[in-house]
């Protein structure tokens, strides 16, 4: 099978109208070498910054790498599992999301605080789609290796990584898994499977006709 050169938008079946930059979003793994604006990426920090968080702690932190900084790129990308640093190592900007552990103001364990790094993220991904960007986050990270090479300090840990960029071309991802899934169908899960009536489990009738 020919692999189209850029994957056509996988914008969201939806059953109802969402925003645009909620439908296009996706997570690609095909960047093109494009560097990304410093202006864009100042706009995807702005939205990060407005995300609602618990006491308004804003419990996030973003250690930044562009590539035309191969030193610090090279240290970001390190803290990447293998699987990921494979066909991450192609995007322009990539960087290390980290949490605060305890609220600031009486030093008390914050428990939402990977929940309202997750709100940042969403706001800094609909921006970036508004933008005509691509995000791409990761889980697979190693931890302690970001601890150390990042100089993360105690109070924070490392929770998530993030690349950035304009979308490239699939046929250029090194893996035959990476194209697959770049040309793969999107799903999601039916409402009757996530959202419940009065207790957990039970069916409600909000989608139903
Ligand atoms: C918190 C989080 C962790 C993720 N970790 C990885 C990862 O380590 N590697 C990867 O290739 N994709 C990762 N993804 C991407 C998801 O697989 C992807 O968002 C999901 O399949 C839905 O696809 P979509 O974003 O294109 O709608 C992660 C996404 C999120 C939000």
């Amino acid at each position: 099978m020919n692999t189209p050169a850029i994957t056509p938008p996988k914008t969201a079946d939806t059953q109802h109208p969402i925003l645009d930059c909620l439908a296009q979003r996706w997570s690609p793994r095909a960047f093109a070498e494009r560097p990304v604006e410093p202006d864009k990426l100042r706009q995807l920090f702005e939205a990060a910054r407005w995300a609602a968080s618990a006491f308004n702690e804003q419990p996030w932190r973003f250690v930044v790498a562009t590539k035309d900084q191969p030193e610090p790129f090279a240290r970001v990308l390190g803290c990447l599992v293998e699987a990921n640093q494979s066909w991450a190592k192609h995007a322009p900007v990539l960087m290390i999301n980290c949490v605060s552990e305890v609220f600031a103001r009486n030093g008390k364990a914050n428990r939402c605080t990977e929940h309202d790094l997750g709100l940042a993220m969403g706001n800094l991904s609909a921006q970036a789609t508004a933008l005509g960007l691509v995000v791409h986050q990761m889980a697979g990270i190693d931890q302690e290796k970001a601890k150390a090479d990042l100089g993360i300090p105690s109070g924070f840990h490392a929770f998530s990584a993030v690349a950035i960029g304009y979308q490239g071309e699939a046929s250029k991802l090194e893996e035959d898994w990476q194209r697959d899934a770049e040309a793969a169908e999107r799903s999601r899960n039916a409402f009757d499977a996530f959202v419940f009536g009065g207790a957990f489990d039970q069916p409600t009738d909000l989608f139903r006709d």
